[in-house]
């Protein structure tokens, strides 16, 4: 399949339409359905079922708002998604989900075990991109990177049913396993342009409160979005003993503790009900709010550029999301 027929699901037309995508997706391609191996069906699986890819936007716009387009950034921008979607193949051989981006996911179509090694797969493709362009400082953060991630899914894993997590127990949570990707593939974007160390603390700051606003969301809409319009299956949070911000909101009233008991135990309803009724899913929503103004705010030293207009657009455009 032709790269620029790959179904590319961003909500924002000028995202959309950005052309240095085209050349991260050319790479994606010639890195998963190039070379004709066992992994090459897997690949070209992951190909075609798109994703927002949000993460190589990131390092791109970053990037561009430095310095020309350069190949490092297109390398540096396909090896964040190359991760990305390692996490992704993991987190549903974890979480036993069935679909992903609106297809079945590698567990459910090839098994745990080839799924847990396509993931493998992915991350050593990832280094090699890096690696073998030399980009040795973007390797050195992306490991960084993967070992918080780790972090924050086992944090995640041991603290699960726990009704007295606190929110700074999820906000650190979060950080490790989905801002500290966003902020990686930011300050990768600087680093291939060149950037100094005060611009890469910036990006590194927007790109964090981004990822916090970004994973608030993603948990509300797993209470509250459709399967269907997020191509992955809602509810599996709080199935999986995962106790997000909206609940922790709702906890702070101690008396819907029960609730959450009911929940876990596999009958949502009245807690569903509670989190619109009591106001914790707007709670929660502030606090996305307050992470993506932050987002926007740690942009405000960067040129004028179109590529920062997209940045700055970003953090509304995760707040607004569907999917
Ligand atoms: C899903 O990320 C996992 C989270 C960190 C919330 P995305 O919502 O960016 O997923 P894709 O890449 O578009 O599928
Ligand atoms: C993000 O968390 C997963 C990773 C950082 C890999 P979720 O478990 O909420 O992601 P989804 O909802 O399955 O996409
Ligand atoms: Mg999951
Ligand atoms: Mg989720």
């Amino acid at each position: 399949m032709p790269f620029n027929s790959i179904p590319f699901k961003t909500t924002d037309q000028a995202v959309h339409t950005l052309p240095e995508m085209n050349l991260v997706e050319d790479k994606l391609h010639r890195v998963l359905a190039g070379p004709d191996n066992v992994m090459t069906p897997m690949g070209i699986h992951l190909l075609s079922a798109g994703g927002k890819r949000i993460r190589p936007m990131l390092a791109v716009c970053a990037g561009r708002c430095f310095s020309p387009l350069t190949p490092e950034m297109v390398t540096a921008a396909a090896s964040v998604e190359l991760i990305h979607m390692a996490s992704l193949v993991h987190d549903d051989v974890i979480d036993h989900s069935p679909t992903r981006r609106g297809k079945p996911s590698l567990n459910a179509l090839w098994g745990n075990h080839p799924a847990v090694l396509a993931g493998d797969y992915l991350f050593a493709k990832a280094f090699g991109l890096l690696a073998s362009s030399g980009l040795v400082n973007c390797l050195n953060l992306l490991v960084e990177t993967i070992e918080d991630m780790c972090q924050g899914e086992i944090q995640q894993a041991v603290t699960g049913f726990d009704p007295d997590i606190t929110e700074e127990e999820y906000l650190e949570r979060i950080h490790k396993k989905t801002a500290v990707l966003l902020a990686a593939s930011c300050k990768l974007g600087g680093l291939a342009a060149g950037a100094e160390d005060n611009i890469l603390e910036a990006l590194g700051e927007y790109g964090r409160s981004l990822g916090l606003a970004y994973q608030i969301i993603d948990d509300i809409l797993d209470l509250t979005g459709q399967s269907a319009v997020m191509g992955k299956p809602s509810g599996q949070d709080l199935s999986l003993g995962n106790i997000t911000l909206p609940i922790i909101m709702l906890l702070r009233d101690r008396k819907h503790v029960p609730l959450l008991e009911t929940a876990l135990a596999g009958r949502p309803a009245k807690i569903l009900e509670a989190l619109h009724s009591s106001g914790a899913l707007l709670e929660a929503r502030k606090r996305a709010q307050a992470h993506a103004e932050k987002a926007k705010a740690s942009l405000s030293g960067f040129p004028a550029s179109p590529y920062k207009d997209i940045l700055q657009s970003l953090p509304d455009i995760a707040l607004n999301r569907t999917s």
